[in-house]
């Protein structure tokens, strides 16, 4: 596996596989990896010629009291994760050289970015899709794979790239979880052991919600209080940031639960902000 660090230096690497006609999968990342990361890898493994890892924690991404500083780092053990998924190429900027001080072009997609997530991080997906729009065009891959635990950041990436004619397949893959149902993440490291013994109650209540729709309930406000309620009992400590009924692709709230429908929810617990996500019905 190589490692590059100069985003040059990855271009150049990438046109030449390009111009090979070799199919490339970019995975990106900020590292920390964990299951869920290895199932992105080993998907885009599996599925192109040649597979470029990005770990960058985008400084763009992160609101100016987020945890960009404390954000979990660590370089040594995700070398060794990636090469034992066969990456060929793990992208390691320099803190400083992806973003020029004058840096002054942003790709935004306001209309799905504003709701969920949106709401407390405001510039979030902006950053998001501006960085990932970086990476494509550092690496021009075939195919990029995104994790379903970001619902949210895959339907913005893809409107993005049907919007500006990017001629990159964008591939979601499914949650990985905890035995106990907790959604993985690298900011999980940060919950205390109370908390984490609490934390399966976040997934706990969707399904909760998805037993209710599958019996015939399609009132967003019952499913809702019937979440909280579950939450009031087992997760004590979590604070609700978001608990929404949404349409998948579009993300608009729903009123009821009629063709298709995603619930999605983030919850504070201690340092963590918890996010996840249930599909209840598919179109
Ligand atoms: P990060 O949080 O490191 O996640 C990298 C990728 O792993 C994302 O596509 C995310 O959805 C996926 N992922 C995280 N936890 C997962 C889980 N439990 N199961 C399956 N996939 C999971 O998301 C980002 O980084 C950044 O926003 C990024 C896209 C790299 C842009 O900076």
């Amino acid at each position: 596996m190589q490692i590059i660090t100069d985003p040059s230096e990855l271009q150049s690497c990438c046109l030449a596989w390009r111009m090979q006609g070799l199919k490339t999968a970019l995975v990106p990342t900020m590292g920390y990896f964990h299951a869920g990361h290895e199932s992105l890898m080993a998907h885009a493994r599996s599925n192109a010629d040649k597979v470029v890892v990005t770990l960058f924690v985008n400084p763009a991404q992160f609101g100016p009291n987020e945890d960009l500083a404390a954000y979990p780092r660590n370089h040594e053990r995700d070398i060794v994760i990636a090469e034992s998924h066969g990456v060929d190429v793990l992208f390691l900027p320099e803190a400083g050289s992806m973003y020029a001080p004058d840096h002054a072009t942003w790709v935004d997609v306001p209309e799905l970015a504003k709701g969920l997530c949106g709401i407390t991080r405001p510039i979030h997906f902006r950053g998001v899709c501006t960085v990932v729009m970086k990476l494509f065009m550092l690496t021009l891959p075939k195919v990029a794979v995104f994790g379903q635990k970001d619902w949210q950041q895959v339907a913005i990436i893809k409107r993005m790239v049907r919007d500006l004619n990017v001629p990159v397949e964008i591939v979601p893959c499914p949650i990985v979880r905890e035995h106990d149902g907790l959604a993985l993440s690298s900011r999980n490291v940060y919950l205390a052991g109370h908390e984490r013994a609490q934390a399966p109650a976040i997934r706990a209540g969707l399904l909760q919600a998805k037993g209710m729709v599958a019996d015939g309930c399609r009132n967003v406000d019952e499913l809702a209080q019937a979440i909280r309620h579950y939450w009031a009992e087992k997760l004590p400590d979590g604070v609700e940031d978001y608990l929404s009924f949404v349409h998948p692709d579009t993300l608009a709230p729903l009123e009821r639960i009629d063709d298709a429908a995603l619930c999605a929810v983030a919850v504070k617990l201690g340092k963590a902000r918890l996010i996840d996500n249930i599909v209840l019905t598919e179109q």
